[in-house]
């Protein structure tokens, strides 16, 4: 999608097939609508009394001007009271607008971006949420169908006109772009089946990010991992004909490799459950079970574009979890990289297992921080639904900056127990140092317990998505299927440490 910024022209004066323009609910109409309104002699007034003009939120009327006015068309969107409207229903009304763009296959949109200001948002935090919400809320599956998904027509050129600062704009509409295009990423790896998207494609896909945005990269292959002792992935990995992999990707911002954020994600590609084996209700949509590395790698892919001021690296162990006469089974042991032994309960209990060695392999690389993400529990699910990430940390201000991310991008996180109760739990063996599965109460709690027995006091917030990473219906941000959650958590995350470093 290409876009030219107009400062200087009259948006009004102008033929435009498609126009968009914010609409307030207000008793009178003013601002850019009063515009429209004297130029339709009163018409508009007259629209929206009637009804036939949407003043609520997230409302978008499609009103062909018949002459009325230069432009064709005119997409109101409706914002609802000017006084209540946040950043989030700012950028979900324009998730209304590109649903619309979508559905009447616009090609050339002109936004007269300032008619969507209010007392809260400038015309850059306007350009932001318009392209962030309308790429999210255009992203479609290509799928594999003799005809794609993907409509034939695309959004591919836009004329903002503003009387904002051009290169202010430009750098908020980059920012949009990289925030959704990021998601949109995920969104897709989320959605491949897992004969099409193995570990060793996933590992290829992040060599191509690499190369794109100039990240140091390291794939460590079956022997590599064998090497270092990830005894644990391995044990996942030990029933699958594909090999494991564990993907590491730096994106080095300073002279020095230090104050390291680390992103790692669960990248199990299908989770069968194995010889704890899934019911077949349960196993339907397991290929989300890598929702965790597509948030890392999206979130990379963010980073890539926007290239913040912080050291990142994201680690993802990725594999499948199956069954064959070589695959690991309840009641095994197994030595994971840091040493610590574990007793194998639950083989569907798999996710903890890979992080461990992932999170070991991220500490002995330099993590000064570590955030981990999985679709780790139904148990997450249980508590907080399906629209809820549930967090758990050891570190309180960390958890702070993640949260503040999470609601800059819109994404909802809540935070639940870490107590010497749940880490007893996961320590009880007779056996091994540890049990990958104490209990179905709080189980949530206990997974991320185990994660933690492995951060070693290194600052460190969990993120269960296992509710977050897919949903069954759409939304005003996008299609069911993958929503690429928290893939702009962890980017905005990132921006996060550079703010605070800046306002020490
Ligand atoms: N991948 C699942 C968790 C999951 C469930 C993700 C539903 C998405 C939707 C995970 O590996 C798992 O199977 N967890 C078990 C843990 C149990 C064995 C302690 C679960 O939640 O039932
Ligand atoms: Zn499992
Ligand atoms: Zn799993």
């Amino acid at each position: 999608m290409k876009w030219t910024i107009h400062t200087n022209d009259s948006v009004l004066n102008e033929q435009h097939d498609y126009l968009a323009a914010g609409v307030w609910h207000q008793p009178v109409v003013s601002g850019f609508s009063k515009e429209m309104d004297d130029q339709m002699k009163g018409g508009l007034t007259d629209l929206i009394k009637e009804g036939d003009v949407e003043t609520k939120l997230k409302q978008v009327t499609v009103l062909p001007t018949m002459g009325a006015l230069a432009a064709k068309r005119v997409l109101f969107t409706g914002l609802g009271k000017e006084a209540d409207l946040t950043f989030e229903d700012l950028r979900e009304s324009f998730g209304a607008l590109g649903k619309t763009l979508k559905k009447k296959k616009v090609s050339t949109l002109a936004i007269a971006l300032d008619s969507f200001k209010g007392k809260d948002f400038d015309a850059t935090d306007v350009a932001q949420a318009f392209i962030e919400g309308i790429t999210l809320a255009m992203y479609e599956f290509e799928g594999y169908k003799k005809k794609s998904n993907v409509p034939d027509v695309p959004l591919d050129e836009v004329k903002i006109y503003t009387q904002g600062d051009a290169q202010e704009i430009e750098a908020a509409l980059e920012v949009g772009l990289a925030l959704a295009e990021g998601t949109n990423e995920a969104r897709t790896l989320v959605n491949m089946p897992s004969n099409l998207l193995t570990s060793v494609k996933m590992a290829e896909y992040a060599i191509e990010m690499a190369k794109r945005h100039d990240f140091e990269i390291e794939v460590l292959g079956k022997e590599e991992i064998e090497e270092m002792g990830m005894g644990a992935l391995l044990a996942v990995n030990q029933g699958s004909e594909i090999p494991p992999r564990m993907i590491v990707m730096k994106h080095q911002a300073t002279d020095k490799w230090e104050d390291v954020l680390a992103l790692v994600g669960k990248g199990i590609t299908f989770d069968t459950g194995g010889y704890s084996i899934k019911p077949k209700d349960g196993i339907v949509g397991m290929k989300a079970d890598m929702g965790g590395a597509a948030a890392v790698l999206g979130a990379m892919e963010i980073i890539g574009r926007l290239k913040p001021e912080q050291n990142v690296m994201a680690v993802i162990a990725a594999t499948d979890n199956m069954i064959s006469h070589k695959a690991f089974k309840p009641d095994d042991v197994i030595t994971s990289m840091s040493g610590k032994t574990i007793e194998v309960l639950n083989t569907d209990a798999e996710g903890r297992l890979v992080l461990a060695d992932a999170v070991t392999y991220a500490k002995q690389h330099g993590a000064d921080y570590l955030v981990d993400v999985a679709t780790l529990t139904g148990g997450v699910i249980v508590a907080l639904g399906l629209d809820k990430t549930g967090a758990l940390t050891n570190n309180e201000a960390l958890f702070e900056k993640v949260l503040e991310a999470s609601v800059e991008a819109g994404e909802f996180i809540w935070q639940l127990p870490y107590t010497e109760g749940d880490r007893k739990r996961v320590r009880n063996s007779p056996v091994a140092d540890l049990n990958n599965s104490p209990g179905r109460d709080g189980h949530a709690l206990f997974a991320g317990a185990f994660i933690g027995e492995f951060t070693g006091g290194t600052p460190w917030v969990h993120l269960d998505i296992a509710g977050t990473a897919t949903t069954k219906s759409a939304h005003l941000l996008g299609p069911a299927g993958g929503t690429g959650a928290m893939a702009r958590t962890l980017a905005l995350l990132s921006e996060q440490f550079v703010l605070e470093r800046t306002e020490k």
